[in-house]
């Protein structure tokens, strides 16, 4: 049986850190440093249009399309922005995510970004 993660994304060695779970890993990154934008009215959401309180959300994106391409961290808008690959950098005026978030966060959209 093939899993997504043995496909070989770009540059990925997440094959030897374990799997990623998004409600038990990735979820509560988001809810702790992202939602106080990324919720309800918050200013992320009015300007982007991206609001992160679900997994089906998240996959959504923003107004202009999505920030997750599964199986691929490299180009996924959600890893550039976190890890400081753009000219712009998320959490907005906050404290950057620990290597250990943002490790997490990569390891999950290269093992396929599934609802698991
Ligand atoms: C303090 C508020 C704030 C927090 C916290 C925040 N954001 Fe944002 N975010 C914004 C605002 C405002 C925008 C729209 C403005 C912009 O694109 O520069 C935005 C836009 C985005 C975009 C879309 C950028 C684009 O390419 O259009 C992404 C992706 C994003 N945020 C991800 C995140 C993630 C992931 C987190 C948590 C790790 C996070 N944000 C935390 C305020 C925030």
């Amino acid at each position: 049986m093939v899993h997504a993660e043995d496909r070989g994304a770009t540059g990925s060695n997440s094959e030897n850190r374990g799997q990623i779970s998004f409600k038990e890993d990735v979820r509560p990154i988001l809810q702790i440093r992202c939602l106080e934008c990324h919720s309800g009215n918050g200013q992320g959401v009015v300007e982007s249009g991206l609001n992160l309180e679900s997994y089906e959300s998240l996959m959504r994106g923003t107004r202009f399309g999505p920030i997750v391409i599964p199986g691929n961290a490299m180009v996924s808008n959600l890893n550039v922005l976190v890890e400081g690959r753009a000219g712009i950098r998320m959490p907005h005026n906050r404290k950057r995510l620990t290597s250990c978030e943002t490790t997490i966060l990569h390891d999950w959209v290269n093992q396929g970004a599934r609802n698991n």
